[in-house]
């Protein structure tokens, strides 16, 4: 028996649309929900990210769909915080340049030249909003470091350039499976599921 019998992923992007569908299938088998939904499948729809926050984002993006359809929507807002430029580019991760994904991740590796220090954190939050009933909202992280060249054809944003601890390989190298497994939003999904008591499969 599911939690829910509808929810909606409340973005734009079909490649986060894909990995929230692996990650809630892989994480808590059918008990979640009956039926994932890409949001533009739904209705048209464009948000403002204009938070000062991944949390306040990731709620105007959730609240909006959940008006626009009433239905239960799952939305996320996130980034990647690099210590050694005190936490850019962070909120503004997708549009710290114009230019491809590729061009961020080559403006991160110019950035970070002759930097020893390449630690950084992927970060996601997380909103559930189920209409007349409750906001939920989490966070999640996933610790690692930037690799010295783009790396791997997976994914999207920086995956080419982000190694996370305990790999060898970049999130783009490693593959869907694997990141979707320990990734920032699995993470926060995963609190997700423990606040609404929704058993989950313990692979991280
Ligand atoms: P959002 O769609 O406003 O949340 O923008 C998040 C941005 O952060 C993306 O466009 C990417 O640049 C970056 N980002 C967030 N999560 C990931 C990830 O899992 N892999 C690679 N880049 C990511």
């Amino acid at each position: 028996m599911s939690l829910l019998s509808k929810l909606i992923i409340a973005t734009g992007n079909f490649g986060k649309y894909k990995e929230f569908e692996q990650i809630i299938n892989h994480t808590a088998d059918n008990n979640f929900t009956h039926e994932i939904i890409f949001a533009p499948d739904k209705a048209k729809l464009i948000v403002e990210e204009s938070g000062k926050s991944y949390a306040e984002n990731a709620m105007l993006k959730a609240r909006a769909w959940t008006e626009k359809t009433g239905l239960p929507c799952l939305s996320d807002d996130s980034g990647l915080e690099v210590e050694a430029l005190n936490g850019a580019p962070g909120l503004y991760s997708a549009r710290i340049i114009k230019g491809t994904d590729r061009d961020k991740a080559e403006w991160l590796l110019s950035e970070l030249d002759g930097y020893e220090n390449r630690k950084a954190r992927f970060s996601a939050a997380l909103c559930l909003c189920v209409p007349d009933e409750y906001t939920l909202v989490t966070e999640g992280y996933c610790y690692g470091t930037i690799a010295e060249s783009q790396r791997g054809f997976d994914g999207f944003g920086y995956d080419p350039v982000f190694i996370p601890d305990g790999y060898t390989m970049t999130f783009a190298e490693l593959g869907s499976e694997i990141k979707n497994n320990i990734s920032h939003r699995a993470n926060a999904f995963r609190k997700i599921c423990r606040l609404l008591s929704v058993n989950v499969n313990i692979k991280a």
